[in-house]
């Protein structure tokens, strides 16, 4: 037999919609768990009081109410009950008989708690979708679960939490800003560096290019001496009084003018100015009247005869002679030795 207090709001409302006539329509639409464990009693009409019909009985009877009234009496009279009546014990629960069976008493047991819960699709599709959804996720229901959430709005991102910087140690501290050497200046040092060295580079080639360009210009020009001319006039005999030794011509063309005896003859005559010991210039020494020689200290008297030093033989003789217009000529070009008697040559002297 069904216990009609315990029954639940889906039995309940499944047997007012046998009593409407509709029950062939009102059972496709049950679900399939119910449907296989119909076991609702024929006979509705049987039972005693019905909470269904007790409910509306006030107003309307239950042929007149239409679904949503008598579901609506139903849970009404379901919470009034749950309120009312206490809690059924466990060991009444393992008494009562199983779901296999015809009676659905035992199934259609409900604690009072659940039976508050309202049990229509609508509701149960929101309940479950507060909850987290297992498996994949459409873009329609992501956008509708956002949108219950949160109305589609970004929400504001958490301000991280980040530490401080720590302290810069002591030797990557700048104690002053003139300590400071940037990229920049490193840069610049190095390519002055570099600079500098090409520099000088280019300039020591430049500088060894123009010293062989001159080296060739010196090839091309050599020094040239130009000799003093083998004959020179030295002016008239009379010129040159007896006793003199005449400076002049030394420096240009290095002989000394003499007027003086040799071997009782007076002779005017030209003296090299070359010391016959290694060819230093020796000097006429007015007040000693000898020529004396700086290197080595040779001497010679005013005839030109070595005396005293390492001079080893007396000074030689050019040629002289009177020229057409009467002056001397003196010629280098013949040199006349006294060692070899040569003196004694007429063109070694010009007689005074
Ligand atoms: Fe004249 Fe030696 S060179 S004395």
């Amino acid at each position: 037999m069904v216990d009609k207090d315990n029954m639940s709001v889906d039995e309940v409302l499944k047997m007012c919609r046998q009593l409407d006539g509709d029950g062939a329509a009102s059972a496709s639409e049950d679900p399939p768990a119910e449907a296989a464990g119909s076991s609702v009693p024929d006979s509705p009409t049987s039972a005693s009081p019905d909470p269904v019909q007790e409910a509306p009985a006030d107003t309307k009877k239950a042929g007149e109410m239409s679904v949503a009234e008598i579901l609506a009496a139903a849970r009404g009279k379901a919470s009034e009950k749950d309120q009312s009546k206490p809690k059924p014990k466990p060991a009444a629960k393992k008494a009562a008989p199983k779901p296999a069976a015809a009676d659905k008493s035992a199934a259609a047991t409900v604690k009072p708690s659940q039976s508050a819960v309202p049990k229509d699709t609508s509701s149960i599709l929101a309940a479950a979708r507060k909850g987290t959804k297992p498996g994949p996720m459409s873009k329609a229901e992501a956008a509708k679960l956002a949108a219950a959430d949160g109305g589609g709005k970004p929400k504001a991102k958490a301000k991280l939490n980040v530490p401080p910087m720590p302290e810069k140690p002591a030797y990557a501290q700048v104690s002053s800003p003139t300590a400071v050497v940037t990229t920049e200046d490193r840069r610049g040092f190095i390519s002055t560096f570099l600079g500098s060295f090409l520099a000088v580079g280019f300039s020591a080639l430049g500088l060894t290019h123009l010293m062989g360009l001159l080296g060739f210009a010196k090839f091309m020009f050599p020094n040239v001496r130009i000799e003093p001319p083998s004959q020179f006039r030295v002016g008239f005999p009379d010129d040159y009084a007896p006793g003199m030794v005449e400076t002049r011509f030394k420096a240009q063309f290095g002989v000394w003018v003499v007027r003086y005896e040799y071997e009782g003859q007076s002779q005017i005559y030209a003296l090299s100015t070359v010391c016959t010991h290694l060819g230093c210039t020796p000097n006429w020494l007015e007040g000693e009247q000898k020529f004396k020689c700086p290197c080595h200290g040779s001497g010679f008297y005013k005839d030109g005869i070595n005396f005293e030093g390492p001079a080893p033989r007396p000074l030689e003789r050019y040629a002289i002679e009177v020229g057409p217009d009467g002056q001397l000529v003196v010629d280098k070009s013949k040199k006349f030795n006294e060692e070899k008697g040569q003196w004694k040559d007429s063109t070694s002297f010009v007689p005074a």
